[in-house]
């Protein structure tokens, strides 16, 4: 197991934040976590499993051991009544592994196309998009349990998933290392048209001809590069803000005042708003402060616009709740995990 000092995490984050790593090393394969538990540099609370890095914010230097997560493999692990259970592991890129998936003919993945990270931390903040979750199609994750020090499998129930949430962000947080994910995907195509404008998007490539899960996926994907910055090109962590959930009646209060906001009736009465939408509202799409911006297409992400510090995302993000919260008495709160924790 080789630990390096004092590593540079900027290639590491797709925000792009310079900050380094106390120490450093890779999980190639399952097994090298019994030997990474036992480096002097291991500590159970500190540590940081790093996947793509495109869900954190970095706002100083790390103080604790990272450890990369580069496990590769996906196999199959059943078929059955149309169900075929893949396993793939931590470290394979996520749109790497959808397309894989579109290849091997099976749907449930292809709304999920082009979501920047690694497959190991899409059940943590359970990621969606275009009306589907990844909880919908995930069942079961494979972890390193670090309080018995023995692997385990979580059923989807075990995960207790919700809007961007799961046991991972909570109770579970510093207790389990997510090495694989295994999922339920069909063999035959069952199409999830109902967000926004996708029917229309997915109409416009296939024409007259019945859509393929690879006709969503490639529309998925048309309408993220229209409104979403590639972080290859231009550091960011996608949606910076979690869509805030507010009581039937505010939402009821607001849409008398502003009767354009998009609302979303939620299963248990609350409504969830649009978090772009507010931020928009308030007139700060390509609002900037020092190096960072609020993207100019969408005004959910955060971008690098110029060698953006810590300092600089800190501010924005907070000039942005301040904003929202005065003029509609909503409170946001970040999607990101701020790091180390703030
Ligand atoms: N809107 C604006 N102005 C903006 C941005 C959005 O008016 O600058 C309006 C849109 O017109 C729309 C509504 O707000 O009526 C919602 O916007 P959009 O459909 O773009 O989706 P979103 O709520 O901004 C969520 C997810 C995305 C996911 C998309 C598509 C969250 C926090 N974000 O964004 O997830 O790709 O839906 O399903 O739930 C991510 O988590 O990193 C992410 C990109």
């Amino acid at each position: 197991m080789q630990v390096q000092y004092r590593t540079d995490l900027t290639p590491y984050n797709t925000f792009g934040l310079t900050a380094r790593a106390a120490a450093f090393t890779a999980l190639k394969q399952e097994e090298d976590i019994y030997d990474i538990v036992r480096l002097p540099e291991f500590d159970r609370q500190t540590v940081l499993w790093l996947g793509g890095g495109s869900n954190i914010v970095l706002t100083a230097d790390y103080p604790g051991l990272v450890v990369h997560m580069e496990n590769k493999g996906i196999r199959e692990l059943s078929r059955e009544n149309g169900v075929v259970r893949i396993e793939a592991q931590a470290g394979e890129v996520w749109h790497d592994f959808v397309l894989h998936t579109l290849e091997l003919g099976l749907s449930g993945l292809e709304n999920l196309s082009l979501i920047p990270g690694m497959v190991g931390a899409s059940p943590v903040q359970n990621i969606g998009a275009y009306g589907v979750e990844v909880k919908d199609v995930i069942h079961s994750v494979r972890c390193f349990d670090l309080e018995k020090g023995e692997f385990v499998e979580l059923s989807n129930a075990d995960c207790r998933f919700a809007y961007r949430e799961s046991l991972f962000k909570q109770e579970g947080k510093g207790r389990y290392v997510i090495t694989a994910v295994v999922f339920a995907l069909h063999e035959q195509f069952r199409a999830n048209l109902k967000y926004g404008d996708l029917t229309a998007a997915v109409a416009a490539i296939c024409a007259d001809r019945e859509p393929t899960a690879k006709d969503v996926s490639q529309a998925v994907c048309a309408i993220r590069m229209s409104k979403l910055p590639d972080p290859k090109v231009l550091g960011n962590v996608g949606s910076f803000f979690k869509n805030p959930v507010v009581a039937a009646a505010d939402a009821e209060r607001l849409r008398q005042e502003y009767p354009d906001m998009p609302v979303y009736p939620q299963a248990d009465g609350s409504v969830k708003l649009a978090a772009g939408w507010l931020i928009d509202q308030c007139r700060l799409k390509g609002f900037q402060i020092g190096g960072a911006a609020v993207h100019e297409k969408q005004a959910l992400v955060l971008v690098n616009k110029d060698r953006a510090s810590p300092k600089d995302v800190r501010q924005l993000a907070d000039y942005i709740c301040r904003a929202v919260a005065d003029r509609f008495q909503v409170e946001l709160h970040s999607e990101p995990n701020w790091l180390p924790s703030v």
